[in-house]
């Protein structure tokens, strides 16, 4: 029973974050798998995709561009990328206040430059004089990599996102800080879906980093999650969030590698050219109205996703939304008892969060639901909520909508460089 009911969960809980599921799930009984592996043209292709890296696509535009490794105080060594300045602007020797941005989960660092130089968020800001970061939380493409464990080491997958904000973020700004070399002491920061669970975590169990934020933006704002619509969590939280056998086997395990075959098959999906890209533009319709999202970039993002993570950052928000608490990893009773001193998980006190926070979100988010959101925004002491104005917008539309950079990352940088001219 057990062995049966795994799999089948870790496809139900795939398509809830990543779209290429959704393409396997939808179309597996008719489609020949075997026949677009064999496919040699695409295995090319995918090869050339496979090595290239975020610096490599951002530099194919003719931004500098750079690979960073940092190690964080628990060992693990993330890739973070890096848009120094704009060579449009030549602005290597001005002041360019440090901007890092964070993806969500089972994604990377590619998923912000998907829509190109015209409308991709680090481009954006790279050509309004920012010095663009581009993070990577533990456990994806680019953070498969630490100073003693291999990932083939099960203890390596012994990570939530707890981890991800508590120290991974906590060293990216450091590191970017230092690294700038202008002595500035704060930063700007964006998240998009667990880019913002990890920075809420980390400012409120290390409330000292307040100090180094100027301003945050939170896309899809993710902590509370009572109210989520998403059926498939709905319908996998009992099974995997409270502490049982289920969860017990799946937890601290790698989360979808990083796979060829994948590859292949999602590339083949929804490359331009074949004609099996009807089937592709379907199965995307089941999570973006059609027409609202970019194409273009389907293909790409489709062979850099999923980017990989720890089978705990589900369980941990599978936790959160059986609780209705913003709070640390349920360990058991037992366990927790060690670990905190306490039967339950204590709540993240985001009471604590003091950094200048404005909270994006859209109507019809069915993984930030609007009255989570809400309840969340009622406990923090310094934000401002910024509603989009479609209420057709929903959590995919955040990374891909085609008039993203009009609703979104336009007045965001707009209200980083209002904050700049005031201060400078
Ligand atoms: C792992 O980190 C080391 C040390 O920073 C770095 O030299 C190496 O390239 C990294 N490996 C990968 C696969 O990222
Ligand atoms: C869509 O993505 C493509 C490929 O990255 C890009 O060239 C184009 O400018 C994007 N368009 C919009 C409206 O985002």
């Amino acid at each position: 029973m057990e062995n049966r009911f795994i799999p089948a969960v870790v496809l139900l809980v795939a398509s809830l974050v990543a779209v290429r599921s959704a393409v396997i799930n939808v179309q597996s009984s008719d489609i020949d798998f075997y026949k677009l592996y064999n496919n040699p043209e695409a295995h090319i292709n995918i090869r050339l995709y496979y090595r290239r890296t975020t610096r490599d696509r951002i530099a194919a535009h003719g931004y500098p561009a750079e690979h960073h490794h940092i190690v964080t105080d628990d060992g693990y060594i993330v890739g973070v990328f890096r848009i120094p300045y704009s060579h449009k602007l030549n602005n290597q020797k001005e002041l360019r206040p440090i901007v890092l941005i964070q993806h969500g989960l089972t994604s990377s660092s590619d998923a912000w430059i998907l829509n190109g130089p015209n409308d991709g968020l680090p481009y954006l800001l790279a050509d309004a004089g920012f010095d663009v970061w581009i993070g990577n939380g533990r456990g994806n493409t680019y953070s498969r990599n630490h100073t003693s464990l291999s990932t083939e080491h099960p203890y390596f997958w012994r990570f939530s996102w707890h981890e991800i904000g508590y120290y991974d973020i906590a060293s990216m700004i450091d590191y970017a800080l230092k690294t700038n070399g202008q002595g500035q002491k704060s930063i700007h920061y964006v998240g998009h879906s667990q880019g913002t669970t990890v920075f809420f975590t980390l400012m409120s169990m290390r409330p000292e980093y307040n100090q180094k934020i100027k301003t945050a933006h939170m896309f899809a704002p993710i902590a509370i999650m009572s109210n989520l619509q998403s059926k498939l969590v709905r319908t996998v939280a009992p099974y995997l969030g409270p502490r049982n056998i289920y969860s017990l086997l799946f937890s601290s395990q790698e989360f979808i590698p990083y796979n060829e075959f994948l590859l292949s098959l999602l590339f083949n999906l929804c490359e331009p050219d074949l004609n099996l890209r009807p089937v592709c533009d379907k199965a995307l319709d089941l999570l973006y109205e059609g027409g609202r999202v970019n194409m273009t970039a389907m293909s790409e993002g489709l062979s850099t996703h999923p980017a990989g993570c720890s089978t705990n950052q589900m369980l941990h928000y599978l936790q959160e939304h059986l609780s209705g608490h913003f709070r640390q990893y349920d360990y058991g009773t037992e366990k927790n008892l060690k670990v905190y001193k306490s039967e339950t998980p204590p709540d993240y006190p985001v009471e604590k969060i003091t950094a200048d926070l404005h909270l994006w979100y859209g109507e019809s988010d069915d993984l930030a639901a609007v009255e989570d959101v809400l309840a969340l925004a009622d406990r923090l002491p310094n934000k401002k909520v910024h509603r989009m104005e479609d209420p057709l917008w929903n959590h995919g539309d955040f990374a891909l909508n085609v008039d993203v950079r009009k609703y979104l990352n336009e007045p965001v940088i707009k209200i980083m460089q209002t904050f700049e001219n005031a201060n400078n």
